[in-house]
């Protein structure tokens, strides 16, 4: 019985006989040849199957297995320079696990509603494949960035009593009689990590109740938070952009295959290094409006505003030190101007827009309790947050980047919905 082996590995078995478990991804057949395309999970490989060469048996079942049939594949492998896995295989038997008959998605055009319906299937096209691909690969490498670093991974509860980006977007659960969130952001957990730890992080879901369609917004995605102690917003700024730079660098080497099969440009990711440049808020309101744009002082950015600054500078760029209106209750103010908060974004290139919000925190208790109030935030649920405060306070900062507008900008995905295997989105609930 010849070795069974996984496709991504048959060119170490070129000229060597070899089973391959799988599905049938395409298929083309002359009544004497047949091509069979056939993907594992980790590559695609074309079969080639000669009539006449295998028993009429495997020869029938080959003509009328349909997309999708899950088949186990025996044949020798050969070396083919034109093929993309730099291999063949020439098909001396098979077994049908199961013969499929009329799987939905076909090569042919289908709209992105229809397939999304069927999301539990689409995964297996190469395109999606690819992108989840490069998906699992920078989860990898935004850990191992904080891991090679000291940090230590302090998982926030995803069930809480807080909200922490307003309480307008809260997705509210009864708790055993209680009211209860699902979290907004890890980060007043973190605060507790980096005071415990000095440097913590946490990575995982995170749910808005986004009440419009667009597409940068889900309503579960997925944050990577790090907090450090006696850290500052300029240390911040510092942190995430040798973070973006170093993840970005790693992933054009970790991921070139993907990038190839998305046909990615890869020379606008090239170009990310560090340092990238910071723009005061006064300042970006300035340019922007210079550029024309009816933009007043004391508004958020949209999604247009960010576009037109980032391409100002043709790098990601920090616009730091918001309006301390337009910002959560937690950010520390900025001490020559009471107006503002330490508060920094740091918006992605070619329109993928902000990746990461973070800044400094509020220490002093006096402070951080009135503005809690003055955000008509109760106090009880935050004492516990206010014990961080009371007990060997310290400057201290983070950021959250969102992965996936991370995955979106490195696959050159206009839309969030593709770079999460199964996406959650205002009137999406399901697969
Ligand atoms: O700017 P945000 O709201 O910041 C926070 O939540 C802080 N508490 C993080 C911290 O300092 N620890 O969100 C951070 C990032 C955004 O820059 C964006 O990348 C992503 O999370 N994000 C979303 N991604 C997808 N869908 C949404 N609805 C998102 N909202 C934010
Ligand atoms: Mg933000």
């Amino acid at each position: 019985m010849p070795t069974c082996v996984y496709i991504e590995s048959l060119v170490d078995h070129v000229d060597s006989d070899v089973v391959i478990k799988g599905w049938l991804y395409n298929k083309r057949s002359s009544g004497k040849i047949a091509f069979l395309e056939l993907r594992d999970g980790t590559g695609l490989v074309q079969g080639v199957v000669v009539r006449g060469k295998v028993d009429d048996e495997v020869w029938n079942a080959v003509e009328e297995i349909g997309q999708e049939s899950s088949v186990i594949v025996t044949g020798r492998v050969k070396a083919d320079a034109r093929a993309p896995s730099g291999v063949e295989l020439g098909v001396s038997a098979m077994e049908v696990v199961q013969a499929v008959d009329g799987y939905p998605i076909t090569p042919k055009e289908h709209g992105t509603e229809f397939l999304m319906d069927r999301r539990h299937l689409w995964l297996r096209s190469s395109q999606q494949h690819a992108v989840l691909r490069v998906r699992s690969k920078l989860e990898k490498l935004c850990r191992d960035y904080f891991y090679e670093r000291g940090y230590t991974l302090v998982d926030s509860p995803i069930l809480t009593p807080l909200s922490v980006e307003g309480t307008t977007t809260l997705f509210s659960t009864d708790y055993f009689g209680r009211p209860a969130y699902l979290t907004q952001s890890g980060q007043l957990y973190q605060e507790a990590g980096a005071m415990a730890f000095g440097k913590a992080f946490c990575f995982g879901p995170t749910f808005r109740a986004e009440k419009s369609k667009t597409r940068r917004h889900l309503t579960e995605f997925w944050m990577l938070e790090p907090e450090i102690a006696y850290a500052t917003i300029d240390d911040v700024m510092d942190i995430a952009e040798d973070f973006v730079a170093t993840v970005i660098q790693r992933a054009l080497v970790e991921c070139d295959a993907e990038l190839t099969s998305l046909d990615r440009d890869r020379a606008p990711l090239e170009q990310i290094t560090a340092p990238f440049p910071r723009v005061h808020y006064d300042e970006a309101v300035k340019l922007l409006q210079e550029a024309g744009e009816d933009f007043a002082w004391g508004s958020d950015f949209g999604a247009g505003h960010e576009t037109l600054i980032s391409e100002h500078f043709g790098k990601p760029v920090f616009i730091n030190r918001f309006p301390t209106k337009i910002k959560p209750f937690y950010m520390e103010p900025d001490a020559e101007r009471p107006d503002l908060v330490l508060g920094c974004d740091l918006i992605a290139p070619e329109g993928y827009g902000e990746l990461i919000g973070g800044g400094q925190r509020i220490h002093d208790p006096a402070l951080l309790e009135s503005r809690l109030a003055e955000h008509g935030l109760p106090a009880e649920p935050y004492q516990w947050y206010m014990d961080l405060r009371r007990y060997g306070t310290v400057p201290h900062a983070g950021f959250g980047m969102g992965l996936e507008r991370l995955v979106a900008w490195v696959t050159g995905r206009p839309h969030l919905r593709e770079t999460i295997p199964f996406p959650r989105m205002l009137g999406r609930l399901e697969p």
